[in-house]
C-alpha cells in the first residue's frame, strides 16, 4: 500500500471510530436527556420484583446517569395499582411507564387516548417479525401496536406439593373435573385442607378457569363475544361446580393475597392451588425447590389448553422522561432483557427466538406448550375484558363468595352484567 492510501486508511479508521463512538453512546445512554424514569407496577416483592429488578439493573447499566424510580404498588393481578393508576390518567399525571395487559385491558388505555403508538419502535428493533403475530394482534389497535410484551404467563396450573399428596395417598395429578373433585376428597379425608384460596380476585381466577374447564374453549370464548350467554344451562352447571370447589377452601380466604395461600401448598398445610405460573417464581424466591417442595400440572378439565396472559410495558401519552421510557422499553423488548426478567418472573419470553437454556424445567415445559396447545385468554389478567369488566367480574365473584357462595342464579345475573359493563 502507498503511503497516501496509509493515510485514507487511516483518516476512515479514525472516521469510523468517531462515528461508531456516537452511535454507541446515544444507544447506550438514549435516556442521557432524562434525569429520571419511573416505572409503575404491581411488582413489589417477591419472585416479581425479583423480575423487576433484572430490566432495572439492564437500564441503569445502559443509563448510568438516570435515576431509576420503582413506583411499584403491592396487590395481586394490580387491584390496588389499577386504582392508582386510573386516577394517576385522569389527572395527565402518568408514570413514564406502566405495566399493562395484552388484549382488552390495553385496548381499553388506547380507547382512552392514554398511550402512545409504539410501532415505530416495532420497525426500529424488528419486533414485528419477533413476537408471535398473534400476540401483536392483541397490542394493536387500529393498524397501530401500542404496548412491548415482556413475557406470557399461564393462568390455568394446578399447583401442589409432593410430600402433601403422598400423605392423601394422591398419587396422580387430576386431569379431569371428576379427578379433581375426588382427590380434594382425599385430602379432606387425611384432614387437610383441600384447597387454597386468598381474596377476592383469586377467586375470579378459580371461576375463570372453572368455566373453561366446564364449557371447553369455544363455549369460554364465545362468553366474551356474545355467543355464549352467561345465564345459560352450561354457565349455570359450571357455576355449581365452581360453588363445590368454594366448599373445599380455607375459610380465611378474604385476609390473604395469592402469595399467602401459596403458602399452604408449600407449609403441606392445603392441597391444591390454582394460580398462575408466578407462583413458581415466588416460590424460588422464597429457596424452594421445583419438583421438590412444589409441583405442578396443568389445570383439571384444561389440559390441553393455555390459557394465557401476557404483561406489557407502555408509552404514556405526556410521559415526563419519555426518552428514558423509550430506553426501558428497547429493553423490555430485547432479548437480554426478557432472557433475564422471565426466569426469575415465572413466566416464558413473548419473543420466538428466546434461549431456554437459563429457564427451569416447567418453563421449559411452558414453552413447549405455549407451541402446542390451545390458546384461551386469561379474564381476570386482561385478555378478554377491560377494566370495567375485570371490576365487574372480581366483585361479582366476590359478593358471590362473602354471600356464603349460595347464589349461582344471581352470580350468573351478576356475571352477565359485568360483561355489559366491559362493553360500555
Ligand atoms: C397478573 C400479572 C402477573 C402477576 C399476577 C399476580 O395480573 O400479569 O404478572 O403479577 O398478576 O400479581
Amino acid at each position: 500500500m502507498r503511503k497516501s492510501s496509509y493515510r485514507l486508511a487511516a483518516a476512515l479508521a479514525a472516521v469510523a471510530l468517531v462515528v461508531a463512538g456516537c452511535s454507541s453512546s446515544s444507544k447506550t445512554d438514549t435516556a442521557a436527556a432524562d434525569k429520571s424514569l419511573e416505572i409503575f407496577t404491581w411488582w413489589s416483592a417477591g419472585g416479581e420484583a425479583a423480575g423487576l429488578a433484572e430490566l432495572e439493573n439492564q437500564f441503569k447499566a445502559a443509563n448510568p446517569n438516570t435515576e431509576y424510580i420503582n413506583a411499584s404498588i403491592a396487590g395481586g393481578a394490580g387491584v390496588n395499582a389499577k386504582a392508582v393508576l386510573t386516577s394517576r390518567l385522569e389527572a395527565n399525571d402518568p408514570p413514564d411507564s406502566f405495566q399493562a395487559h395484552a388484549g382488552m385491558e390495553l385496548d381499553g388505555y388506547v380507547k382512552s387516548g392514554k398511550l402512545e403508538d409504539l410501532t415505530f419502535l416495532y420497525k426500529e428493533q424488528g419486533w414485528d417479525t419477533i413476537f408471535p403475530a398473534d400476540l401483536i394482534k392483541t397490542l394493536t389497535v387500529d393498524g397501530k401496536i401500542y404496548s412491548v410484551p415482556v413475557n406470557i404467563h399461564r393462568a390455568n396450573v394446578l399447583w401442589s406439593n409432593p410430600a402433601t399428596n403422598a400423605k392423601a395417598g394422591v398419587a396422580k395429578d387430576p386431569a379431569t373435573l371428576d379427578e379433581f373433585f375426588a382427590n380434594l376428597e382425599k385430602f379432606k379425608k387425611a384432614g387437610i385442607q383441600p384447597l387454597a384460596l386468598a381474596t377476592e380476585w383469586t377467586q375470579a381466577h378459580l371461576m375463570d378457569w372453572m368455566l373453561l374447564a366446564t364449557l371447553g374453549p369455544d363455549a369460554f370464548n364465545g362468553l366474551f363475544d356474545g355467543t355464549t350467554s352467561w345465564t345459560s344451562p352450561e354457565v349455570a352447571k359450571a357455576l355449581k361446580n365452581f360453588q363445590k370447589a368454594l366448599g373445599y377452601a380455607n375459610k380465611d380466604a378474604q385476609n390473604l393475597d395469592w402469595p399467602d395461600a401459596g403458602k399452604l401448598i408449600t407449609s403441606g398445610k392445603a392441597g391444591y392451588f390454582i394460580m398462575g405460573d408466578w407462583a413458581s417464581a415466588q416460590w424460588q424466591s422464597e429457596g424452594l425447590v421445583l419438583d421438590t417442595d412444589y409441583t405442578w400440572a396443568p389445570a383439571p378439565g384444561t389440559v390441553g389448553i393455555y390459557q394465557w396472559l401476557s404483561d406489557s410495558f407502555t408509552l404514556p401519552v405526556g410521559a415526563k422522561d419519555r426518552n428514558a421510557a423509550i430506553s426501558w422499553l428497547t429493553i423490555c423488548g430485547s432479548k437480554d432483557g426478557q432472557d433475564a426478567f422471565n426466569p426469575k418472573k415465572g413466566s416464558i419470553s413473548a419473543r420466538t427466538d428466546s434461549d431456554p437454556a437459563g429457564y427451569d424445567n416447567y418453563l421449559k415445559a411452558a414453552m413447549e406448550s405455549w407451541k402446542v396447545d390451545r390458546l384461551v385468554g386469561s379474564t381476570v389478567h386482561g385478555v378478554n375484558g377491560n377494566n370495567a369488566l375485570m371490576a365487574a367480574y372480581n366483585s361479582a365473584v366476590g359478593k358471590f363468595y362473602t354471600g356464603g357462595f349460595k347464589d349461582t342464579a344471581g352470580l350468573a345475573t351478576d356475571l352477565a352484567a359485568a360483561y355489559e359493563a366491559g362493553k360500555a
